[in-house]
């Protein structure tokens, strides 16, 4: 009797105990807890693969998931040769996957013209791991603006290709906050097309948003989705390395705008109950139900930025979480 009891008892436990389905990892913490900056992610055959700036050992730092939650460290690198455009310092991949089934891993890494600016390049891999094999051209190096940084693929509904990036203009230098605390800069984000093969460009880039002064020194890190018609343009304001940096988004009827800034950021520091230290870098998912973004382990020290995940609520023009 009483075996059978324990056991009855055993058997229900599980289910009166276990916790809400609704609630995601949003204020579980990092999820990865190491140097993870600026990271980016794309779901393949129901595994996540998150990549990240170069931790000093990777130039992409790769982590894989089978539940968005988990995250474990490859350990290996996507792109293990840098192209000869550049000499390295490779910041913040993107990689989406294309029709035919290979991937494109989006780059930025200093310029060998001049080592203190930035490019975008493109590398290839038919596995999602890579190793990814770089362009010997640079994707996009406005050297004369400051370089350009931060690429995002996105695909259209109607199949067009495009990678959004940040023309990297406060990294000419005016002092203050990254360069730019007077503002003199404009640090634009360009939308560029390209052809099925994701790295050939289709006419001239386009200036889709720039730093206002709410922004302070400036915009960057675009992340783009299209939910239910309407185009949702996330990106970080203000420095980096300063508490101020967030993330915010901006919403459009078209994929090429206007794009209209939100009344105010998505998130900041001291968000998720305190939690949060300078928030940003984030990469939204197709559908726009998921999200990665970075925050430092340390307020005000961004040596150390971690990866976090949430679940997030995108419809009708604003953006919650889930
Ligand atoms: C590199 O670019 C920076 C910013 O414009 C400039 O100050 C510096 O002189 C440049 N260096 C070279 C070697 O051209
Ligand atoms: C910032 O954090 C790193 C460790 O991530 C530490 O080595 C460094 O001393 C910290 N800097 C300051 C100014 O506290």
């Amino acid at each position: 009797m009483f075996t059978q009891a324990l056991l009855f008892l055993l058997s229900i436990t599980p289910l009166s105990s276990q916790a809400p389905l609704t609630k995601r990892a949003f204020s579980n913490g990092p999820v990865i807890t190491s140097n993870f900056p600026d990271p980016a992610f794309i779901n393949v055959g129901g595994i996540y693969y998150a990549f990240a700036t170069s931790n000093g050992d990777q130039n992409v730092q790769i982590a894989t998931s089978p539940d968005f939650d988990t995250w474990t460290l490859t350990g290996s690198d996507a792109l293990p040769t840098i192209p000869s455009w550049s000499t390295g310092k490779v910041w913040a991949p993107d990689v989406v996957q294309l029709a035919d089934g290979s991937f494109v891993l989006y780059f930025a890494a200093a310029s060998s013209t001049n080592t203190s600016l930035h490019c975008v390049g493109t590398a290839t891999s038919s596995a999602v791991q890579g190793p990814y094999t770089a362009s010997d051209t640079a994707f996009a190096c406005p050297l004369t603006q400051g370089g350009a940084i931060d690429p995002a693929g996105f695909a259209d509904s109607d199949g067009s290709l495009y990678v959004v990036y940040k023309v990297d203009g406060n990294s000419l230098g005016g002092g203050g906050p990254c360069g730019n605390g007077d503002g003199s800069y404009s640090t634009p984000i360009m939308l560029q097309g390209v052809e099925a093969d994701g790295v050939t460009p289709v006419g001239t880039a386009a200036q889709i948003l720039d730093r206002d002064a709410g922004d302070g020194p400036l915009v960057e890190a675009p992340s783009l989705v299209l939910v239910s018609g309407t185009y949702y343009l996330f990106f970080s304001s203000n420095c980096y390395n300063g508490l101020e940096y967030d993330t915010s988004y901006a919403t459009a009827a078209a994929v090429g705008g206007p794009y209209v800034k939100a009344s105010s950021p998505l998130l900041v520091s001291g968000g998720d109950g305190g939690a949060l230290n300078s928030p940003g870098s984030a990469t939204v998912g197709l559908g726009g139900a998921q999200m990665v973004f970075h925050s430092d382990a340390v307020a005000g020290n961004a040596s150390l930025r971690q990866m976090w995940t949430a679940g997030i609520k995108v419809s009708g023009g604003v953006v919650g979480f889930s």
